[in-house]
């Protein structure tokens, strides 16, 4: 079936920076439906060659070596632009007569990609309803939604209603960009495609998880936005919340995207919210030095660049077993990776001084920007009497040192052909702000933890290795050593 990809928010840096050069590398790879025409929508005046010249040149700095000027001239010859303010009804007439001639009036499955400022989202929608351009009556209609969805749970939940009076849940996508990561998905794979990690991947064996999602960038140009969301609504209630659902779900009845989103929920709703004291003690605020003299941010701002909360899922298999996680600006380095730290043994059988007695086995997965999954054992030390040694068997995702899909190639193809798996679902992101809300508020309150100031380039706040210190743990503040490339 022919497609058009409509993209509210052309002129945008998501359009250049990814989306186009996702749909150019599916069409490299002849994965696009045929014929798939791109239509960019934005109040900027350009014409459609203006729009194809510039976007020549934005793809081939981003895609580099796969740029090749023969395959962007054909892939181009299906862009095109079609200048339109979301605030006036008359344009999505508009749109909807243009969309229809470059279809040749056949039918055709479209995607609308609203790729605008968050306070529009609603708006565009209500528009394609009142322009009729939702009707799927002759095509697929689908939305794609980027984050952030919603700014808490009442934000969320009025304009997951809103959309809800234009579009069906089934065709509504709710974009988190860290679901299009192989090695997210590779997650599903490790625990479920193999026999000898699931038996022991419960409260029996495991005695903590870490999830750590550590930038090394610094907030950079976008301290307006980022002031106001602070890392409990940039990285956790979306990102950190989909590792934290893969990693702890229950094995789905098929792979098909409703069996697994209901599995995904139900974390989210086995999730102990925080009562009295946990607000405090459950969690560390930090920021960086400097933070307040960003661009953007005033000089007194309390936001957190940098937050750890330790989590409990009440349900038969994790009952008791804490989920620390955390995320943070300006750190040591880039680095996204899930630790399953398994308990002791149950007996030091080769004798208690250090040498002699075995660490705790761990299982690192890898996320960004080393790609892999690491076990850790112990073994004998070589001609000793019985030392043990901690010893690392190590899995590189791909070793052939090419640069891996960007997650939004995945994600564009499935709302194309129509597969949800991959994207939000309304419940889910839902149960998300019903955990994060309370955190945020409280907080802000006089009764929030205090702030640390931590220095840029570390693993965040001292205050936060002390936190796991006291706890009898430590945080797995390795930075992943990447293959030359
Ligand atoms: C975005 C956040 O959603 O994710 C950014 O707004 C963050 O602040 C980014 O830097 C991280 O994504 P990735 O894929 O680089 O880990």
């Amino acid at each position: 079936m022919p497609h058009s990809i409509v993209i509210f928010g052309a002129s945008g840096d998501l359009t250049s920076r990814k989306l186009i050069p996702a749909l150019y590398r599916q069409y490299l790879r002849d994965r696009l439906p045929k014929p798939s025409r791109i239509v960019g929508v934005a109040r900027s005046a350009f014409s459609t060659d203006q729009w194809r010249s510039q976007l020549g040149e934005s793809t081939a700095k981003y895609v580099k070596g796969e740029f090749n000027a023969e395959a962007w001239n054909s892939f181009s010859q299906n862009i095109f632009y079609c200048p339109g303010d979301i605030a006036n009804q008359d344009d999505f007439v508009r749109l909807g007569a243009f969309l229809q001639e470059i279809e040749e009036n056949k039918p055709a499955d479209r995607v609308y990609y609203l790729s605008t400022m968050p306070q529009l989202y609603a708006s565009a929608i209500e528009q394609l309803g009142k322009a009729g351009l939702h009707n799927d009556q002759i095509g697929q209609r689908r939305v794609v939604i980027e984050k952030p969805f919603g700014t808490d749970l009442a934000t969320a939940h009025s304009l997951n209603d809103s959309i809800h009076q234009t579009f069906r849940e089934d065709q509504i996508y709710r974009i988190d960009h860290y679901l299009g990561k192989e090695t997210v998905q590779n997650i599903l794979v490790l625990r479920f495609g193999n026999t000898i990690f699931e038996p022991l991947w419960n409260r029996n064996y495991i005695e903590h998880v870490q999830i750590t999602v550590a930038e090394e960038v610094s907030v950079g140009r976008r301290g307006g936005y980022y002031d106001k969301a602070g890392v409990l609504r940039d990285m956790f209630q979306n990102h950190i919340f989909q590792l934290l659902m893969v990693t702890a779900m229950e094995a789905p009845v098929r792979y098909t995207g409703e069996f697994v989103r209901d599995e995904k929920v139900k974390v989210l709703q086995a999730v102990r919210p925080y009562r009295g004291s946990d607000f405090a003690e459950f969690g560390i605020r930090g920021q960086y030095l400097g933070y307040n003299k960003e661009e953007g941010v005033p000089n007194d701002s309390q936001t957190e660049t940098f937050a750890a909360l330790k989590l409990y899922i009440d349900n038969w298999r994790w009952r008791g077993v804490p989920f620390y996680l955390r995320s943070g600006k300006a750190m040591s380095c880039r680095s996204t990776q899930i630790v399953i730290q398994f308990r002791e043994p149950p007996h030091m059988l080769f004798g208690d001084q250090k040498s002699y007695r075995p660490e705790a086995n761990r299982l690192v997965i890898q996320i960004q920007p080393g790609e892999g999954v690491q076990i850790f054992f112990q073994s004998k030390v070589p001609d000793s009497d019985m030392r043990l040694r901690l010893s690392e068997l190590d899995f590189r995702f791909d070793s052939s040192g090419k640069e891996p899909p960007d997650a939004y190639q995945r994600l564009l193809l499935d709302a194309m052909l129509g597969d949800p798996g991959l994207f939000a679902r309304s419940d889910e992101v839902e149960q998300s702000w019903r955990i994060i809300d309370p955190i945020i508020t409280a907080w802000k309150s006089p009764a929030a933890p205090s702030l640390n100031i931590y220095e840029p380039g570390m693993w965040g706040p001292t205050q936060c290795s002390e936190w796991m210190q006291n706890q009898g743990r430590t945080w797995f503040d390795t930075c992943p050593i990447l293959p030359l490339g």
